[in-house]
């Protein structure tokens, strides 16, 4: 039968007779795969395993920061590369989903590519593919992985993607990757957060994107993902997030009329986010976070809450 703990076991053995001492370059995104990958591969060879970690400047508020000093704390070789003004340079006055998705990921493997060439004589890309992205690479519905092998410059193959790869995760399920970090002893709060697009929050920002709509979007999502652990909802849901849409409303605010923007919160239910269901979300809570919003956010001065189901609708909406 299997148990993290053998998978643990096993692996670091086996990772450790096929690295020997070469070294490893391994991309963090934050998320549950790479940061479980990462702890792993450090378990096996230490220093060797060189990880980097990448700010496009469309994480979640003090992410970068939050997570990098995270990483430190657990004994990575990480570094921080913050790349914010040249994802931002080069999406500006983009609106299309699509290409806000090609521009992302071309950037991220520049940046990478660049990065790469900074670890000397590194001959292994480490990577947190697990067993469902291996099948949907086939049905292509454009994960991380899917990026980086979609995007590559047309000039040919960037150099960290001709190194060998190791993938230690590419037989497990997401609940099995969960065990084995837990295994790990990786930080329950970190193992237990709600996926996160590559794109971040360029495909919740309907529209182009500028620094400061970037900068009201932070606000909101921290809002509503703080009030969602305070009111013990936060692992009732599979993913959560706002939405900054393209539209302008009047309000009032004091003897004024206001003009301003306008967001969506979405909250759903899902297992693998192929389907998704919206969460019944307590109405105060719902209350609670609106005037949150409207009161400490400027610029904002509606709230809607989005209650369509994938299918039809998609969980981002871009
Ligand atoms: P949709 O919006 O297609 O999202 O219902 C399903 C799941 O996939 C995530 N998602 C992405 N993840 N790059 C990613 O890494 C992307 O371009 C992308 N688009 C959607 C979404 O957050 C949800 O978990």
């Amino acid at each position: 039968t299997w148990t993290p703990d053998a998978f643990v076991d096993k692996t670091v053995a086996e990772l450790k007779e096929k690295i020997g001492d070469e070294k490893v370059i391994l991309g963090l995104s934050g998320g549950v795969d790479s940061s479980v990958a990462a702890v792993l591969l450090h378990k096996a060879i230490g220093k060797n395993l060189h990880c980097i970690f990448v700010n496009n400047g469309l994480l979640r508020k003090n992410e970068f920061t939050d997570v990098l000093r995270q990483y430190e704390g657990m004994g990575l070789n990480v570094k921080g590369v913050d790349a914010s003004a040249r994802f931002l340079d080069d999406l500006a006055g983009e609106s299309d989903p699509e290409t806000k998705r090609k521009t992302i990921g071309r950037v991220f493997i520049e940046v990478f590519d660049d990065e790469s060439h900074l670890v000397e004589n590194a001959k292994w890309l480490a990577q947190g593919t697990i067993y469902p992205d291996v099948i949907e690479s086939v049905s292509a519905t454009g994960g991380p992985s899917q990026t980086i092998k979609s995007h590559h410059n047309v000039g040919g193959l960037p150099d960290f993607m001709k190194l060998k790869v190791v993938e230690p995760l590419k037989m497990l399920f997401k609940d099995e990757v969960r065990r084995v970090g837990a295994s790990l002893c990786i930080d329950k709060a970190l193992l237990g957060r709600h996926p996160f697009p590559g794109p971040g929050l360029a495909i919740r920002i309907l529209g182009d994107i500028t620094p400061e709509k970037v900068a009201i979007l932070q606000e909101v999502d921290a809002i509503f993902i703080d009030g969602l652990k305070k009111w013990g909802l936060y692992d009732k849901v599979w993913q959560a997030g706002a939405m900054l849409l393209p539209v302008n409303s009047v309000g009032v605010m004091g003897d004024e009329r206001t003009y301003e923007k306008c967001v969506a919160l979405r909250a759903v239910e899902s297992t693998d986010g192929m389907t998704a269901d919206w969460v019944n979300l307590p109405y105060e809570f719902l209350q609670k976070t609106s005037n949150d919003i409207i009161n400490k956010v400027p610029g904002v001065n509606r709230v809607v809450y989005d209650i369509s189901s994938k299918p039809p609708a998609t969980i981002e909406w871009e």
